[in-house]
């Protein structure tokens, strides 16, 4: 029996023809009737198809806290202060951080208002009962309704930009192909090379090879397209503040490099990660589909839209540098909880684990910062 996003992208397949996998990957996850993140399951939980940083543990959001508090302190103690997040699921992150700067006694706590930016209607709704419970007020999103205004704030994305479509190429003959999907006579999705769907492409791999990345003869690769206007989007969302990415993802040279000739696609479901070439193609709409984030053209494009790039590190190395060890002490001796000391201890070894969480790639931008963020060395951050 065929999903309903699955008939969507068939239907637009039989009227269209050939779609390029961006768009199979657009409507995959995010086809209102049926996509992957559109539904009223919670994803990224313990009972869902993975478990996120936000999720697994408050520690990540109280550690984060003290990153964002930082930004508050080199902006002059800003009222508001926005918390602008991408991809905020059911607000878990923003409340750790919440709970980590009332935990510091950190005055920034009463002046953060959230705006959260979230495609699934179920999960906004879950958020608003917590935010409101948690007295945290929030607001539309910048960029909504009719007079948007730029804040002062921050914008945090943690897992986002890897469920953003991606356009994937393969290069024959010395030319980038571009892989489009199309149906056979028996109603299977297949994947065929074609011409690339958009001079994007050939744009995106030009300004790779500038930076002296070049695809090799056969490899496959993904480019998130998408990157350009979400940086263009951020820009005009926060006239000073910080913003930090967090995400599967890798400088270019790495990503494109000779150990990753395959590409990076991959697909979650029940906590199982499938990375074969047919992966994305089974269960559509009941699968999670992502790609590892290229850091470098993310740095590259924060940095033409006017933020200061201060860093390109692990999740780890964000972690350990906002003071985790602190937070580890102070978690252990509010409770003696057996279950607790438990949950803290192997959350806090996935998260600073390079093969699991810890090997995450975290980016930290900002504009307007006083003079010694600006100078904060590119490997450090906090
Ligand atoms: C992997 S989950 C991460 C959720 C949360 N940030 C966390 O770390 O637990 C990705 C989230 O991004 C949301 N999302 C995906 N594409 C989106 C889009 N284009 N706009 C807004 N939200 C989106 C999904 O609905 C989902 O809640």
């Amino acid at each position: 029996m065929s999903t309903p996003a699955e008939d969507a992208i068939r239907a637009e397949i039989a009227g269209h023809g050939p779609i390029p996998f961006a768009r199979f990957m657009a409507l995959a996850l995010g086809h209102p009737a049926g996509g992957y993140y559109m539904g009223p399951r919670a994803r990224p939980t313990r009972s869902g198809d993975f478990l996120t940083a936000p999720e697994l543990h408050p520690i990540f959001g109280a550690a984060l806290s003290r990153q964002l508090e930082d930004g508050w302190e080199r902006l002059g103690r800003p009222d508001p202060f926005t918390l602008v997040e991408y991809g905020a699921g059911a607000g878990t992150l923003a409340l750790a951080i919440l709970e980590g700067l009332r935990a510091d006694r950190s005055p920034l706590a009463g002046a953060l208002v959230y705006a959260p930016i979230e495609l699934n209607p179920h999960r906004l709704a879950e958020l608003e009962e917590r935010a409101a419970s948690a007295g945290l007020p929030v607001i539309a999103p910048p960029g909504a309704g009719s007079a948007p205004a730029p804040v002062v704030g921050a914008v945090v994305a943690n897992e986002f930009l890897d469920a953003l479509p991606v356009h994937a190429v393969e290069i024959r003959d010395g030319r980038p192909r571009e892989v489009h999907v199309a149906v056979t006579a028996d109603g299977a999705f297949t994947e065929l090379l074609l011409p690339p769907s958009t001079p994007a492409v050939a744009a995106r791999l030009d300004a790779l090879a500038a930076a002296g990345v070049t695809l090799a003869e056969g490899q496959r690769a993904e480019l998130c397209l998408a990157l350009e206007g979400w940086v263009a989007e951020v820009a005009a969302t926060l006239s000073a503040g910080i913003v930090l990415v967090i995400d599967y993802g890798a400088p270019a040279p790495a990503l494109y490099g000779p150990r990753r000739r395959a590409g990076t696609l991959m697909t979650y479901r029940g906590h199982t990660a499938d990375g074969s070439p047919g992966a994305p193609y089974r269960d559509v709409g009941e699968r999670d589909i992502t790609a590892h984030v290229d850091t470098s053209t993310l740095a590259r494009l924060l940095d033409a839209a006017g933020f200061a790039v201060l860093g390109d590190t692990t999740q780890a190395e964000l972690l350990v540098a906002c003071g985790l060890e602190g937070l580890i002490e102070r978690e252990r001796s509010r409770s003696t909880d057996l279950a607790a000391a438990l949950l803290l201890r192997s959350a806090v070894m996935r998260l600073l684990d390079p093969r699991h969480l810890g090997g995450f790639r975290a980016v930290l931008a900002g504009r307007g910062l006083s003079a010694a963020a600006e100078a904060t060395s590119p490997e450090r951050s906090c």
